[in-house]
């Protein structure tokens, strides 16, 4: 694998302040030089940012911190909504946009994804864009063609320089806290063609670089079958990055392919 490996954790909606210091303190405990093949994030909820953000800064961890979502104006008359100077203010240098959690729930659209992307591209932060399909798309036989659409609207406008600060997590949301995983044959064929549609949006080079993830009850168990598709360059893990023991070996495991 050309591109450094990336582990990240969407803890959702779990884990209070004080769990928050726990978790991260666990998972910063099994911190080894090994980790550095590997970039590693932890994506609490906003609230914990801080507190996790503390805990492995103090550690010099080299654990990176993200939030799971973000409003792409810095401000303003928008109630309940994080701007990106305020996670830029309590240290997260990563976001998660567009989760097949929140397009179904929170009636995220393309066009509201792709605004948050060139937000957090202007301001020098990371994104994690998600993109899957449900299961009566895939037996459409469609997959492909509507996550490809995905990746177009979510990149739309971004200039080779801008989309490389954006990862791709390919989130079949079938797979999402089923238990049940794409095969690492489904997953390598959809990464190859973002890869490809990315190609066409900002370039070859670009594309080469930009990282896809697999996410969709990835585990310790499944892992090594998706670490080691060409096309896929890390994990967003969901269930398993709430355990100390099945996050730390996911990284462990990407460490491996690193090398
Ligand atoms: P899961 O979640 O690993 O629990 O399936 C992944 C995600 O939703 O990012």
């Amino acid at each position: 694998m050309s591109r450094k490996p990336l582990i990240a954790g969407n803890w959702k909606m779990n884990m209070t302040p004080a769990e928050s210091v726990v978790l991260s303190q666990g998972i910063s405990n099994r911190y080894s030089r090994g980790w550095n093949k590997v970039d590693v994030v932890l994506c609490p909820p906003t609230i914990d940012l801080r507190s996790v953000y503390t805990v492995l800064d103090f550690d010099k961890s080299n654990i990176d911190v993200g939030a799971q979502n973000c409003h792409w104006e810095p401000s303003g008359a928008y109630t309940g909504e994080t701007s990106i100077p305020m996670l830029q203010d309590v240290g997260a240098n990563w976001c998660i946009v567009g989760h097949s959690e929140r397009r179904e729930y929170f009636g995220e659209t393309d066009s509201m994804v792709n605004k948050k992307v060139r937000a957090l591209a202007e301001a020098g932060l990371n994104a994690i864009v998600c993109v899957g399909e449900s299961l009566a798309v895939r037996d459409a036989g469609e997959a492909s063609r509507f996550v490809c659409d995905q990746v177009r609207a979510a990149l739309a406008g971004l200039d080779a320089a801008e989309a490389a600060f954006a990862t791709i997590a390919y989130e079949p949301i079938w797979a999402i806290g089923t238990g049940r995983t794409a095969t690492p044959e489904q997953a390598e064929e959809i990464a190859a063609a973002i890869r490809a549609t990315v190609a066409d949006l900002v370039g070859e080079q670009a594309a080469s670089a930009m990282r896809v993830l697999y996410g969709g009850s990835m585990k310790p168990a499944n892992a090594d079958g998706f670490l080691e598709c060409p096309d896929i360059d890390g994990g967003l893990i969901g269930g398993a990055s709430l355990k100390v023991e099945d996050f730390t070996a996911l990284v462990e495991i990407a460490a491996k392919h690193a090398e």
